[in-house]
């Protein structure tokens, strides 16, 4: 195959990405970090050299690395952070997909301090959609915040805090926007450099733009939209889909969207808008800019426009918000009937109990020493009775570690059921899911019989709304240990993770490459 070599160094700097000084992580100077644009069949090399004074290490989020599950970059799951003052390189060959995934930091809330960046993965199987566009842009959305996610971490992790998320201070979007720095005292600690402005994105008149947006925040999910264009969906996560006209979509963390916007309009700029959905913050901090923009030029100039649409009474546009329930995959597939059907409950055990972290069945996350790959391993080499039948010792700590092994090749349905009332984007490591049904209160497993199974949505990372469920569907064809987790940071972080054990039967033939087992023995 053809190789792609990318270097990444990894550091520390001090910068203000939207006026306001703070400690930034970045890659090769750059944030957000270099775009990796690959052919699908191709071996991607990333040669990670790390500065920072902490351990990293880098998650391909979508790749399903069949084959090469210690390459997934999730610490506590498939190896041991990257140590200060070292290199690691991920070496992976990308089989079988394409689409729009990104990398990111998977070391604690790391990501949130500056590590994310895009990949893209073609295929001759774009064809078709490519002649729908002439010009392809990635476009990054984040909220962000003015201290380092290991400052606020302790404040939420602190008794009685499980509610109040650290609210965010602004939003990016292409890793930069405005702060009007009058927002903050003079005596507030932080220094603003007042000479941050918005993106700005210059277009043709009469051109087709795929916008490829990644939304690589923390926490908030975003209403994206551009005054006075539509946009037509045609991608979600990295499955195409049938074409779908909106003025407004959501994009929850973690997940990517595909849209054509036509530049049919004659005036001069327009604003892109990403708004944040603020139901869930904490009415004690209300953010400062909840309406992150950014602009679209059709001449290169940057004054700003005057006119801001509203929503309701947009011209001549159907007002139309995506609702997810509207994507069909444009390549059909068949949800092929399950082996096995689990249930696992999403709760922060407020009220009745008051505890502090959150809970996956009765099991609260945090990342193991030894990674949960390398146990299960080595125990399944060792064939002995000191380890179960996941290969993990009889001494594994099920309190932190909620592991559902799937011995050999089945398709699995899991039910999700949210007790929480806010929603959290939940994304499954080395897997696409379809989408099998969703709603709120309690599943009716006397439905369960009557499930459409001609070609449900397809994607790695969804919504599960306030006190919600959903069914996924998926081959538990992928050999190893994935995560499956609610990519709120701050959720992660106070336990919202479990994994799941694929194709035992081919893991126990495994030695997992000796630079990956050196990670741990520093
Ligand atoms: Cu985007 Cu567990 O990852």
């Amino acid at each position: 195959p053809t190789i792609r070599l990318f270097n990444f160094t990894i550091s520390e700097i001090q910068a203000a990405p939207d006026g306001i000084l703070r400690p930034l992580l970045v890659i090769n100077g750059q944030f957000p970090g270099p775009l990796v644009r690959v052919n699908r069949g191709d071996r991607v090399l990333v040669n990670v050299t790390n500065q920072l004074s902490n351990g990293t290490a880098l998650h391909w989020h979508g790749l399903y690395q069949n084959g090469t599950n210690w390459m997934d970059g999730t610490v506590g799951v498939t190896q041991c952070p990257i140590p200060p003052g070292t290199s690691f390189l991920y070496n992976f060959t990308v089989e079988s997909q394409y689409g729009t995934y990104w990398y990111h930091s998977h070391y604690s809330s790391q990501y949130t301090d500056g590590i994310v960046g895009p990949l893209i993965v073609h295929a001759p199987e774009e064809a078709t959609t490519r002649e729908s566009y002439d010009f392809d842009q990635v476009i990054l959305l984040q909220d962000w915040y003015h201290d380092l996610s290991a400052a606020l971490m302790p404040g939420y992790l602190a008794s009685g805090n499980e509610n109040t998320e650290p609210v965010p201070d602004n939003g990016l979007i292409q890793g930069t926007n405005y702060f009007n720095c009058s927002l903050y005292a003079n005596d507030s600690g932080y220094t603003c450099q007042e000479n941050s402005t918005r993106a700005v994105f210059a277009v043709t008149q009469g051109k087709r733009y795929r916008l490829r947006l990644i939304n690589t925040g923390a926490f908030t999910e975003f209403d994206f939209s551009i005054d006075n264009h539509t946009l037509s969906v045609v991608e979600a996560d990295s499955t195409l889909v049938q074409p779908v006209a909106v003025t407004r979509l959501p994009i929850h963390v973690a997940q990517r969207y595909s849209v054509i916007v036509y530049t049919n309009q004659t005036s001069t700029n327009y604003w892109m808008r990403a708004q944040m959905i603020t139901d869930c913050f904490s009415d004690d901090n209300p953010v400062l800019n909840p309406d992150v923009q950014a602009l679209i030029t059709y001449t290169n100039t940057t004054s700003e426009p005057t006119d801001s649409v509203d929503w309701s009474t947009a011209l001549d546009l159907v007002c139309k918000d995506l609702s997810p329930s509207m994507l069909t995959p444009a390549v059909v597939e068949i949800a092929p009937s399950p082996n096995n059907a689990f249930r696992i409950d999403v709760s922060f055990q407020i009220g009745a109990y008051a505890l502090d972290r959150a809970y996956i069945n009765s099991t609260t996350w945090t990342a193991a020493k030894d990674p949960t790959l390398n146990q299960a391993v080595a125990g399944l080499k060792a064939d002995n009775s000191t380890f179960n039948a996941l290969g993990l010792s009889s001494a594994f700590d099920k309190a932190s570690q909620f592991v559902i092994s799937i011995p050999e090749y089945q398709v699995v349905d899991l039910l999700i059921n949210s007790l929480d009332e806010g929603a959290h984007p939940f994304h499954l490591h080395g897997h696409q899911f379809w989408i099998m049904a969703s709603g709120t209160g309690d599943f009716d497993w006397n439905s369960y019989a009557r499930l459409n199974t001609t070609n449900p949505m397809r994607r790695d990372t969804l919504t599960i709304d306030a006190y919600g469920w959903t069914l996924i569907r998926f081959r538990a064809d992928n050999p190893g240990l994935w995560a499956l987790h609610c990519h709120i940071s701050w959720h992660m972080e106070a336990g919202l993770l479990m994994q799941f054990q694929g194709r035992t039967d081919l893991m126990s033939h495994w030695t997992i490459p000796s630079d990956v087992l050196a990670l741990c023995s520093t």
